[in-house]
């Protein structure tokens, strides 16, 4: 079952208009949550994260997060969902192409659940990685459907043989293209500072507050390409991929080329956080 509006309805039922703004200009905003054991992660930074998405781009929410927080656990409950993700998006609405905002326009919510097992084997072994300039806008902050230089990026790294994209601006690391980046370099962990230029993401924040808790020395302050190129160990986060060790970068061993016990330990610590059930036997 998908969510459209405030109905539970089947797929085809789910009638978005070609006039719909997302469609013609990207003009809309989204979340992607993990569902651990039937249990939605992290929710309260997602929805605060929408609402700060939603009110910047200036569509106004068609129901409070409360609302939206019932109507996503009834579509779990609906699709059977223990393990996988909840994507949900919001567009201004339907109106004929035209760039300022319609006066009249709705704005139109969809949601639909999707079964994905958590990635074990990358998070095991690592991924390899290449990097490329980031060419995004200057509000990487906001979840928006804009996501052309994010799919370019993607796509780069897989021409190239590589899972992951690490994007930078004039040698600043940033973030990848659907996850954050993080170094452990000289017993500190390193992170780019949550500002307009990476998305504020809910497992990198998650991450951190672990990494406090283990006392290990936190840095979120932009680095460097060659900071990168020398960190004993690299990492990103996110929603889909957790803590997944990145083990290559543009064809270069990331310290021994295996993950590192910094982020077996962080991997650890993130695993007995999580809803019980969801935990590997
Ligand atoms: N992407 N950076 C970017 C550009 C992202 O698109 C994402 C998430 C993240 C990680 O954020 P979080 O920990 O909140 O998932 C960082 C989602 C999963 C997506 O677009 O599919």
């Amino acid at each position: 079952m998908y969510l459209y509006q405030n109905e539970f309805v089947s797929k085809e039922q789910v009638r978005i208009s070609p006039d719909d703004r997302g469609y013609y200009f990207g003009d809309g905003v989204y979340e992607v949550f993990r569902v651990y054991n039937g249990i939605l992660f992290e929710a309260e930074g997602h929805y605060e994260r929408l609402e700060k998405s939603a009110r910047d781009v200036r569509i106004p929410l068609p129901y409070s997060t409360r609302h939206l927080d019932k109507l996503l656990n009834q579509l779990i409950r609906l699709n059977e969902l223990a393990e996988g993700t909840v994507y949900m998006q919001i567009t201004r609405g339907a109106a004929p192409r035209s760039h300022p905002f319609p006066a009249q326009a709705e704005p139109v919510l969809m949601a639909y659940t999707t079964e994905m097992a958590r990635p074990f084997e990358t998070m095991e072994k690592g991924i390899t990685a290449v990097t490329m300039e980031d060419i995004r806008w200057l509000r990487c902050d906001l979840k928006t459907l804009n996501l052309l230089p994010n799919v370019m990026a993607k796509q780069h790294a897989l021409d190239q043989g590589a899972h992951e994209v690490i994007l930078h601006r004039s040698g600043t690391v940033t973030e990848c293209s659907a996850s954050n980046m993080m170094i452990v370099k000289n017993g500190e962990l390193r992170t780019h500072p949550a500002n307009h230029l990476i998305l504020h993401g809910i497992t990198r924040a998650f991450v951190l507050q672990l990494a406090r808790q283990l006392n290990l020395p936190v840095r979120e302050e932009a680095f460097t390409l060659d900071d990168l190129r020398t960190a004993d160990e690299a990492f990103i986060t996110g929603t889909t991929t957790e803590i997944t060790p990145i083990i290559r970068i543009d064809k270069q061993t990331v310290g021994q080329g295996v993950p590192g016990p910094v982020t077996v330990k962080l991997q650890r610590a993130f695993e007995e956080r999580l809803p019980k059930a969801a935990i590997k036997s």
